[in-house]
């Protein structure tokens, strides 16, 4: 027997080893991405490479009754799926077909819209912005992350970082606001927060930059149709964010739907292929947005989805998003010899090369953790008050209504947003839950129960013509002692295909609020809404406005406590409210009028209700002279700017300083002042600090030409800093 095995051994022995020692190359970890990747490409045959070049999605609501069918229906070799579960179990099943039952066992990529929050669901992206804490929405888009990663999802549609200066456009609310600067430092803050150090961290999730480009400027600000970018426009306003997050390393990218002056973002060439891969030398890869591919019809660029697919494959599309084009169409094409098999070899392997990078090769499974591990973490929970909290604007504040006095008695809570919980938490929910929304009122019945009554009535509805509420709402006011009023939108009426041809609230609601007034008793106006609002009489009609926006799952208390005085308010417009929707568009940097005296409208006044940067605190601010290292500085050199602020109030708040430049004449036009640095900071009563600014010439005052070439010309420029204009020189 023993003589047996020995003789076994001696002779498959050697065969074991061998075969111990030829596990594939691209399966053995201590290869390095870039040759485990040249492995695998030898490997697959051109179905299985089209595979990975297409993205799948199913139905909403998998669950144990249907994942079977779900498992079946989805092939083991599939590049992605959207992954609408938040059960990690489902994952890990349809990731183990992919590994167990296809040829090569290549791991699914798991893509899903997380935009503002996973499960524990933070304010609107537009709101954020308000806040101008980076630090903060890192930390939320990292516990995004981690609770995203943790229910099987390894890639989110996010940050959208198209710059929007049309509110009709009702996917403000999922961008940074109408600056450019603005959205690159918050696309750079939150692909930090996703993809943490680096992408194979266990809780670290791939971005993807969106939607890129030229989207939001769709014309009248009607989704998904065609935006008019002239080239000097792109380069100036939309591309630095893409720009800035591509080299803050975001892995992929998302083409727009639009039509950009007569080539569609999906099939742009020179958007995708000479600056995304050629000249930012971007090694991720772009997914087309849903069905972008096949829209090529629609907008006049293809006659039919075979050749849309050859027109966004070659334009830099590397991703086909749920219509199948590509899967039905790029290998009949690479046989008529209309795309190169190296064009499909570079866009699998940069599809590869993620998901390497995401270590899904070598841990394609993630933990199966119950619930309670996963979501709503305290210090979760805490981001989450504290975004909504630092983004919330106070608008007006009549006379220091603001905060309430301590001998107030009785609060009214009037309006259709007091008890809500599903308009509050924002068009992209996530995987949100209603139901754990933190409400106006819940907020309000903990920061004030014990001392104050609380008398609530609805008053109306969001909409409609319904005003039976109105005389109740008018008792519960006439009772109290100050009256909020809390207003907004649904939201479903921004976000994605929910514009708007006029930013105003609807009718019922001002009236509700007219009646109100006319009670005599003070009016704090609440506002939740995923846009600026044309606020008409309602400002008028207010005597302090709080602008809340959409604060997500947490945004009752820190309301309330903005309302006790418990919380000092500090954010501050990321985006221009209009005085009507006609001014439409109106932001800060606009260019110069040719007659900047004359030439505005006729019938109302040229300025708008709130400027960008406008919000006010419980406290107050002095500014200091502003003082230069010099008033000349060459190319080569740097000059530091730098202003003492004091909090000359009686409370702590916090405040964010805003270094605008403004460069009066050069080659090109440039707009009358561009915000270059912003920086926030908390100062106790009486307080000091001295705010810096290092202004570095090429990074602040060179401007793109209409390829994107920098230029920095010699000349005045002026620092703009709180009302406070100082001149500077640059020489050579
Ligand atoms: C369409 C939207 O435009 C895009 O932002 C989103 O990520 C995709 N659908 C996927 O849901």
């Amino acid at each position: 027997m023993n003589k047996l095995i020995t003789g076994l051994f001696v002779f498959f022995g050697p065969m074991i080893l061998f075969a111990q020692k030829t596990i594939p190359i691209y399966k053995d970890k201590n290869v390095p991405i870039e040759k485990r990747i040249d492995d695998l490409l030898k490997r697959m045959t051109l179905e299985e490479k089209m595979l990975q070049t297409n993205q799948w999605t199913y139905g909403k609501n998998a669950n144990e009754n249907n994942i079977e069918s779900i498992q079946k229906g989805v092939r083991a070799e599939i590049g992605s799926l959207i992954y609408r579960s938040i059960n990690p179990v489902y994952r890990n099943q349809i990731m183990r077909k992919a590994m167990e039952e296809s040829r090569l066992g290549i791991p699914i990529l798991m893509g899903f819209d997380v935009i503002h929050g996973y499960r524990t669901v933070y304010p609107i992206p537009l709101a954020q912005a308000c806040s101008w804490n980076t630090d903060l929405v890192t930390k939320a888009c990292a516990v995004a992350a981690k609770e995203s990663r943790l229910s099987g999802v390894d890639w989110t549609f996010s940050p959208m970082v198209d710059v929007a200066r049309d509110p009709r456009w009702g996917r403000v609310a999922e961008g940074y606001g109408e600056d450019s600067y603005a959205n690159a430092v918050f696309c750079v803050a939150s692909v930090k927060g996703y993809q943490g150090k680096k992408l194979s961290d266990p809780f670290s999730i791939a971005a993807c930059l969106k939607h890129y480009v030229g989207y939001s400027l769709s014309e009248g600000g009607r989704d998904y149709h065609s935006s008019d970018v002239s080239p000097q426009t792109l380069w100036e306003t939309f591309m630095p964010p893409f720009q800035a997050g591509v080299k803050a390393g975001a892995a992929t990218l998302m083409s727009g739907f639009n039509d950009m002056s007569g080539v569609p973002a999906s099939a742009n060439h020179y958007t995708l292929t000479e600056v995304l891969k050629e000249r930012w030398k971007h090694d991720g890869f772009v997914v087309s947005d849903w069905g972008s591919v096949e829209n090529l019809i629609a907008q006049g660029l293809a006659k039919d989805r075979k050749e849309a697919g050859l027109k966004s494959f070659l334009a830099g599309v590397e991703m086909d998003m749920v219509d199948n084009v590509y899967v039905d169409f790029l290998p009949q094409l690479v046989k008529e010899k209309k795309i190169p098999v190296e064009k499909i070899d570079d866009a699998v392997r940069r599809i590869l090369r993620l998901k390497f990078k995401l270590g899904l090769f070598d841990n394609p499974y993630v933990q199966e953790l119950p619930e309670k591990e996963r979501y709503y973490q305290p210090e979760s929970m805490a981001v989450a008050q504290q975004l909504a909290e630092e983004s919330m604007v106070l608008l007006k504040n009549n006379n220091q209504v603001l905060p309430l006095s301590n001998d107030i008695r009785q609060i009214a809570l009037i309006g259709p947003m007091v008890k809500d919980s599903v308009n509050m938490m924002g068009s992209w929910e996530g995987q949100g839950i209603a139901s754990v929304v933190e409400t106006i009122m819940e907020g309000f019945e903990k920061e004030f129960s014990g001392k104050t009554t609380l008398n609530y009535a609805k008053g109306c509805g969001f909409e409609g013509t319904d005003e039976s509420g109105f005389g109740e709402a008018v008792q519960t006011a006439q009772k109290s002692d100050v009256v909020i009023v809390c207003l907004g939108e649904m939201k479903k009426w921004s976000g994605e295909n929910a514009s708007r041809s006029t930013i105003g609230l609807p009718a019922i609601q001002h009236r509700l609020l007219a009646e109100l007034k006319k009670t005599g008793k003070k009016i704090i106006l609440v506002l939740s809404n995923g846009r600026p609002i044309e606020l008409g009489d309602m400002e008028s009609l207010s005597d302090a406005i709080v602008e809340i926006w959409q604060p997500g799952i947490a945004g009752g208390t820190p309301l309330a406590g903005i309302i006790s005085g418990r919380l000092n308010p500090s954010g501050k417009l990321a985006i221009t409210f209009p005085l009507v929707t006609g001014q439409i568009p109106i932001y800060y940097n606009m260019r110069q009028s040719a007659r900047p005296k004359i030439g505005g409208y006729q019938d109302i006044s040229n300025e708008p209700k709130y400027w960008f940067g406008h919000g006010l605190s419980y406290t107050s601010f002095s500014y200091g002279n502003v003082k230069l290292s010099s008033d000349k500085l060459s190319k080569k050199s740097k000059l530091i700017a730098q202003v003492e602020v004091t909090n000359t109030g009686n409370r702590t708040g916090k405040e964010t300083v805003f270094w605008y430049v403004s460069d009066p004449v050069a080659s090109i036009s440039r707009p009358m002042k561009e915000l270059k640095y912003f920086e926030k900071s908390e100062l106790k009563a009486g307080e000091k600090k001295v705010f810096k600014f290092e202004i570095d010439p090429e990074r602040d005052l060179s401007f793109p030409d209409s390829n994107g070439m920098k230029r920095l010309e010699n000349g005045d420029f002026y620092l703009t800093i709180n009302h406070q204009r100082v001149k500077f020189e640059l020489i050579n």
